[in-house]
């Protein structure tokens, strides 16, 4: 899968006006349909799809309709593969296929971190009313384009009613499914944002200790030292922007706090001008200690470094924890460690990824079993702790999860704060992320940080 999409971001812009202003305009709707792939390196999952669903430009979602492909088959698509998750989605699926063997699931994957390259497939699919049947999907604001032209469908009764779903959820993560008000959507886990993980040794031998890092502008030392010790201070990729922008998000938070975070995403960019400034500058100061592959390399790559012993520190999601969980031989405590991202602790910056009920769904009655098994324990014990999350349901046990996952559910549960994802799309609406996304690609391409601010207060404002 190629990373680079050049069209993506021009396409998404146009995809929304016609998602939020064209709903039943045939006529636009027409005018961006009869793509198949676009060049973008995922032909494949879209023609495929486009084979096995048939027109499906007319079909309704009719409960009266009981043809053998509405029962049991099921298109999933998503962007967890290897060790982003691959081993976690394949732990439900399993699951999925014991309570349900008649129901036939077809994946269609597209790699590529933060969902970089399926946000453009599942737009041009939905925009041409041939959506797979559910897809990983940010909840929250991500979502609200989908909700405003009406391409989701409420599954309060259908899906919510079952598996004791509505107890066991708390009000975050069912507002975040119901972006419009109604439940659209089941979120499956819960990540966090605001960590800094470390290898244990590479710190030992470098002489620093993580736990005394008070700040993000403390850190800039501690990467130092590390670099004076002849390691890598922080692996971190730029061949894409998201991780820069989510390493961004934490610096601020980290050194501001949660109430100048909610201003600025909430669009007071200028009334904190010293504190995006600053933060940026930190991010820029940083930059001198990453690999010099970063360029060029994934996030997995770079957690890798970790890994292997030639980095000392990576910011990431908990996500990357899942990475080390299937490393033979790299143990927590013993081989790695976690420490909230300096200057945050009590804080849990929240990401979530979901499952949505598409209109136009091409198999509605097994889509629905789906997302009830989603909802399920079953399904989240056996999906979280791979994937290095913990679950949104207050009920799945907790013995599955191992010693740092159980240290996170404690962190969560007594956490002051709990800000929203920039980067992943909970706390903006997807065309301010597309702009911050353009940001924090040219501020990687010189680390300009007077153009950068610009770039942030004109996405935000
Ligand atoms: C996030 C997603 C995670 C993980 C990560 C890296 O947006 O919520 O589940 O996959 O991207 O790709």
């Amino acid at each position: 899968m190629t990373n680079n999409l050049p069209d993506e971001d021009g396409l998404s812009r146009r995809t929304y006006l016609k998602l939020t202003g064209g709903v039943g305009s045939a006529a636009l709707i027409a005018g961006c349909s009869g793509n198949s792939g676009g060049g973008d390196g995922t032909t494949e999952a879209t023609e495929s799809t486009e084979d096995s669903s048939g027109d499906s430009e007319t079909t309704e979602q009719s409960g009266g309709d009981d043809s053998e492909s509405e029962y049991n088959a099921l298109e999933i698509q998503h962007w967890w593969t290897g060790g982003d998750g691959g081993a976690a989605i394949q732990a439900l699926l399993e699951g999925f296929k014991e309570a349900h063997p008649e129901i036939e699931v077809t994946e269609n994957p597209v790699a590529g971190g933060a969902g970089q390259n399926l946000h453009a497939v599942i737009k041009k699919r939905i925009l041409n009313n041939n959506p797979p049947s559910t897809w990983q999907a940010w909840p929250g604001a991500n979502l609200q384009p989908y909700t405003e032209a009406s391409k989701l469908e409420d599954i309060s009764e259908s899906v919510w009613s079952q598996n004791d779903m509505q107890s066991a959820y708390l009000e975050g993560p069912k507002n975040a499914a119901s972006p419009a008000g109604t439940l659209v959507s089941v979120p499956l886990n819960i990540h966090r944002l605001n960590n800094l993980f470390y290898n244990v040794s590479v710190l030992e031998d470098a002489g620093v200790d993580p736990s005394s890092i008070g700040s993000p502008s403390d850190l800039v030392n501690a990467l130092s030292k590390v670099d004076e010790a002849g390691y890598v201070g922080m692996a971190q990729q730029t061949k894409s922007a998201w991780s820069t922008g989510q390493l961004w998000a934490q610096v601020l938070l980290g050194e501001y706090g949660a109430d100048v975070y909610a201003d600025v995403t909430g669009g007071n960019v200028e009334a904190n001008a010293d504190a995006v400034r600053d933060s940026l500058d930190l991010v820029k100061q940083y930059s001198q200690y990453y690999p010099n592959d970063a360029g060029s390399i994934s996030w997995q790559d770079a957690n890798s470094k970790v890994i292997e012993g030639d980095a000392a520190f990576f910011h990431q999601g908990d996500w990357a924890a899942g990475m080390y969980r299937g490393q033979d031989g790299f143990e927590y405590e013993s081989d790695w460690g976690h420490v909230p991202f300096p200057g945050t602790d009590g804080i849990y910056a929240l990401n979530m990824d979901s499952f949505p009920m598409p209109a136009n769904n091409p198999s509605p009655e097994a889509t629905k079993k789906f997302l009830q098994y989603v909802g399920s324990v079953d399904a989240q014990e056996r999906f979280n702790p791979k994937k290095g999350s913990i679950p949104p349901r207050t009920d799945v046990p907790k013995d599955a999860f191992g010693p740092f996952l159980q240290n996170q559910m404690d962190d969560f549960a007594n956490s002051e704060a709990q800000p929203l994802s920039i980067q992943h799309g909970l706390a903006v609406s997807p065309d301010a992320l597309t702009a911050f996304g353009d940001a924090m690609s040219s501020f990687i391409s010189g680390y300009d940080v007077d153009a950068a601010y610009e770039d942030v207060k004109a996405a935000f404002e």
